[in-house]
C-alpha cells in the first residue's frame, strides 16, 4: 500500500529516489520522506504528495549522497501528517527505516522498548521497528544485519521494508514478508522498489524477493538470506515493459490510457492461448494441472472489488462452458469464514496486483485446506503469482489508475479461455469452442469501435455530472458490468451508485426512482432483453432517467430510454468486454468533469496490501 524506493551507487541518490517515490504514488499519497547517507544521515519528510516534499528540500542537501531510501505512505497506523512520515529513525538517530505493511504486535514491543527507555515521536508501527533494531544491535553488540534480521523475527504481520545506518554507511537491508519488494540490478549501482515502476528506467534486470527473505545492497553487489540466515540463490530476470508503457502516452490520466489500451490488453490476453486455426486454447500456466481442473467437483473464485466483478462473469463463463459448479466468493469473507473445501474442489484467486492482502489470505487458506489454487494475476511474480499452483497472466501490461478497466477486460478474457480449456476437457464439442472463440477473436476490433463513441459519452457526462445518485441494472452476463459501472462511477467521482440484476429493482430499489434519477441499463439483444425492456417501462412510469447501454442496429429502444449508446454485437458471453467500455468513459468523463483525482481517487490506494 505504501511506495518504497532505495539507491546505492555512484550516482547522486536524492534524483533517483524522488523520480521513483512519484511512479509510486498510485500505492498511497499521504505523505513522503527521503533518508540520505554519507557520513551521515539525513532525514527529509512532509506530510502530502512527492511534490510537497520537494518544496522542503534545501539547497545543496544532496550533494555526494549516494545512497538513500524513499518512502511514499498509504496510511495505516497514525494518522498522515509529517511526523508519522517515514523514514522512521531510532533514538540516537543513526538508523533509518522505511516500511510497507503492518506490524500486528507493534504496541507489545513498544511497551517493552519503552520500559527500556525508548521515547517514540510518532503513533506508527513502523517507529517500534526501527527502536526495537537500535535495542537489538545495543544489546547483542552484531552488525547491522543481524540487529534488522533478530529485530524482524519479533515481529508479527507484514513487512516490506529499507533500512539503512550512519554505523554502517555503506549498505542498504531490505527485507519482505507480505508487501512486495524488488531489486534492480545495474551496472556498479542497485534500486530497491515496491514494484518496478521507479526501477524500470535505469535498469531491466530485477531479482524479486520473496516472504521471508532480506537483501544486503552494497556498491559491490547484494546477497539474499532468509531472515534464518540461510544464504538463498536468485535468478535475475528481465522486465517485460519499459518506461514509456508507464507514462501517460499522451493522455491525460493514466486511467484514459489504460481504458484506451483495452483492444491490444485483450489481444495480449489471448496471444499465443487462443489457437484460432485449431479452434483450441492452449494454457501452459495450468498444462500440469488440467487433469485435476477438469475433474473439480467445484470452483470456488475468491477476489475483491473490480476482480470479484470479473468473478461473477467467470462464474456465468465456466458453468456455461465447462459445466462445473462455481460460486464466487469475497475473500475477505471467504479468508474469515471457516470455508468448507473438499479435496476436489479447484479454487481460482483473482487480482491484478497480486499483492492484495485479503486474496493472498485466501489463496493461502485454500491451499491449507488441501484445494488446488489457480491464480490470474497482471503483475509478473507478485506474490499471489509466486504462491498459486498454477496460474495464467493477464498480459494487460502495467495499470498505473487506481480505478481497474484493461485489468477487468484482460481478466474476462482469460476467464473466457479458461472456461473453453475446461470445457474442451470436459464436453465442450470442437465447433463450440471453435464458434467461441473466433468470435472472441474479434473483440479487440469491437473494442475500438466501441471506444470511437467516446464524444458520446463526453456530452452524457456533461448531462449528469451534478446528479448525486445512479443506479446500474444488467442481467445474466451484464449484471456483473452493472455492478462494475458502478464501482467505477462511485470510486472516482465520488457519486453514489449502486449495480443491481435488473429484477432486483422492484424487491426494493424501485423506490429511489424519480426525475432525479439517472438509471443505466445495459440492455443488449440476448434473451433476457424482452425482461430489461419491462424494466426500463416501470422506470420511465416513475419519471427516471433512463440511459441504454444497447446492442448496435437496435431501434426499438430509442423511443424507451432518453439516451442510447449501441456497442457492436457479440455473443452473449463475451457482451461483458464491450458493454462495460462506456461505463468507463462515462465514469472517467463526469470524475473528470467534476475535477476529481482520477488517477489518484481520495481514500482509495492501487493495491490493497493490508486489510
Ligand atoms: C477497482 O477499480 C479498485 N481499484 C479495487 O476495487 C480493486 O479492484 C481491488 O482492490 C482488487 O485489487 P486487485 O485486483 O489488485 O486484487
Amino acid at each position: 500500500m505504501c511506495g518504497i524506493v532505495g539507491y546505492i551507487g555512484s550516482q547522486e541518490a536524492s534524483p533517483i529516489l524522488l523520480e521513483g517515490l512519484k511512479r509510486l504514488e498510485y500505492r498511497g499519497y499521504d505523505s513522503a520522506g527521503l533518508a540520505l547517507l554519507n557520513h551521515q544521515l539525513s532525514i527529509y519528510k512532509q506530510k502530502g504528495k512527492v511534490s510537497e516534499l520537494e518544496s522542503i528540500l534545501p539547497n545543496g542537501y544532496s550533494a555526494g549522497k549516494t545512497l538513500g531510501i524513499g518512502h511514499t505512505r498509504w496510511a495505516t497506523h497514525g494518522e498522515p501528517n509529517d511526523v508519522n512520515a517515514h523514514p522512521h529513525t531510532n533514538t540516537k538517530g543513526d538508523i533509518a527505516l522505511i516500511h510497507n505493511g503492518i506490524i500486528e504486535n507493534y504496541n507489545a514491543i513498544r511497551t517493552e522498548l519503552a520500559r527500556k527507555g525508548h521515547v517514540f515521536k510518532g503513533q506508527t508501527d513502523t517507529e517500534v521497528l526501527v527502536h526495537l533494531i537500535e535495542e537489538i544491535w545495543n544489546e547483542v553488540g552484531c552488525d547491522f544485519e543481524t540487529a534488522v534480521r533478530l529485530s524482524l523475527k519479533e515481529v508479527e504481520g507484514t513487512y516490506g521494508i529499507c533500512a539503512i545506518s550512519s554505523r554502517e554507511p555503506d549498505k542498504i537491508i531490505a527485507a519482505r514478508n507480505g508487501s512486495p519488494l524488488l531489486i534492480g540490478v545495474g551496472d556498479g549501482e542497485y534500486f530497491i522498489g515496491s514494484d518496478a515502476s521507479p526501477i524500470v528506467s535505469h535498469t531491466r534486470k530485477v531479482v524479486y524477493l520473496s516472504d521471508g527473505e532480506m537483501a544486503v545492497l552494497t556498491r559491490d553487489g547484494y546477497t539474499v538470506k532468509t531472515i534464518d540466515n540461510i544464504e538463498m540463490p536468485k535468478q535475475i530476470d528481465e522486465l517485460a515493459f519499459g518506461i514509456s508503457e508507464i507514462e501517460k502516452g499522451g493522455f491525460d490520466h493514466f486511467m484514459l490510457k489504460e481504458i484506451f489500451e483495452q483492444p491490444e490488453a485483450i489481444l495480449n490476453s489471448m496471444r499465443g492461448r487462443a489457437v484460432f486455426a485449431e479452434g483450441a486454447v492452449k494454457l501452459g500456466g495450468i498444462l500440469q494441472h488440467l487433469s485435476q481442473l477438469r475433474e473439480a467437483k467445484r470452483i470456488i473464485i475468491c477476489a475483491c472489488g473490480t476482480s470479484w466483478h470479473s468473478a461473477l462473469v467467470g462464474e456465468y463463463l465456466i458453468e456455461e462452458l465447462a459445466k462445473i459448479p462455481v460460486e464466487v466468493e469475497y475473500a475477505s469473507e471467504f479468508r474469515y469464514r471457516n470455508p468448507i473445501i473438499h479435496k476436489d474442489d479447484v479454487v481460482i484467486v483473482i487480482s491484478q496486483s497480486g499483492e492484495t492482502a485479503d486474496t493472498l489470505a485466501a489463496a493461502r487458506e485454500a491451499k491449507s485446506r488441501g484445494a488446488l489454487v489457480l491464480g490470474i494475476c497482471n503483475v509478473v511474480g507478485s506474490t499471489i503469482a509466486r504462491e498459486t499452483d498454477c496460474g495464467i497472466y493477464t498480459h494487460a501490461g502495467p495499470e498505473i489508475g487506481v480505478a481497474s478497466t484493461k485489468a477487468f477486460t484482460a481478466q474476462v478474457t482469460v476467464l473466457a479461455l479458461l472456461a473453453v480449456a475446461l470445457g474442451r476437457s470436459r464436453t465442450l464439442s470442437h465447433a463450440e469452442a471453435k464458434f467461441f472463440i473466433d468470435e472472441l477473436r474479434l473483440i479487440p476490433e469491437k473494442v475500438e469501435q466501441t471506444l470511437a463513441l467516446n464524444p458520446d459519452l463526453v456530452k452524457l457526462a456533461e448531462i449528469f455530472k451534478d446528479a448525486k445518485n445512479f443506479l446500474y441494472l444488467g442481467r445474466g452476463y451484464n449484471f456483473p458490468v452493472a455492478l462494475e459501472g458502478a464501482l467505477k462511477l462511485k470510486e472516482i467521482s465520488y457519486i453514489h451508485a449502486e449495480g443491481y440484476p435488473a429484477a432486483e429493482m422492484k424487491h426494493g430499489p424501485i423506490a429511489l426512482i424519480d426525475q432525479n434519477m439517472p438509471v443505466v441499463f445495459i440492455a443488449i439483444k440476448d434473451q433476457s432483453y424482452p425482461k430489461v425492456i419491462s424494466n426500463i417501462e416501470e422506470v420511465r412510469s416513475r419519471k427516471g432517467r433512463v440511459i441504454a447501454i444497447a446492442t448496435e442496429g437496435d431501434d426499438e429502444i430509442q423511443k424507451l430510454a432518453e439516451f442510447v449508446i449501441r456497442v457492436p454485437n457479440t455473443i452473449g458471453p463475451l457482451t461483458p468486454l464491450l458493454t462495460v467500455v462506456p461505463l468507463q468513459l462515462l465514469a472517467y468523463h463526469i470524475a473528470v468533469m467534476r475535477e476529481c483525482n482520477v488517477d489518484q481517487p481520495r481514500n482509495l490506494a492501487k493495491s490493497v496490501t493490508v486489510e
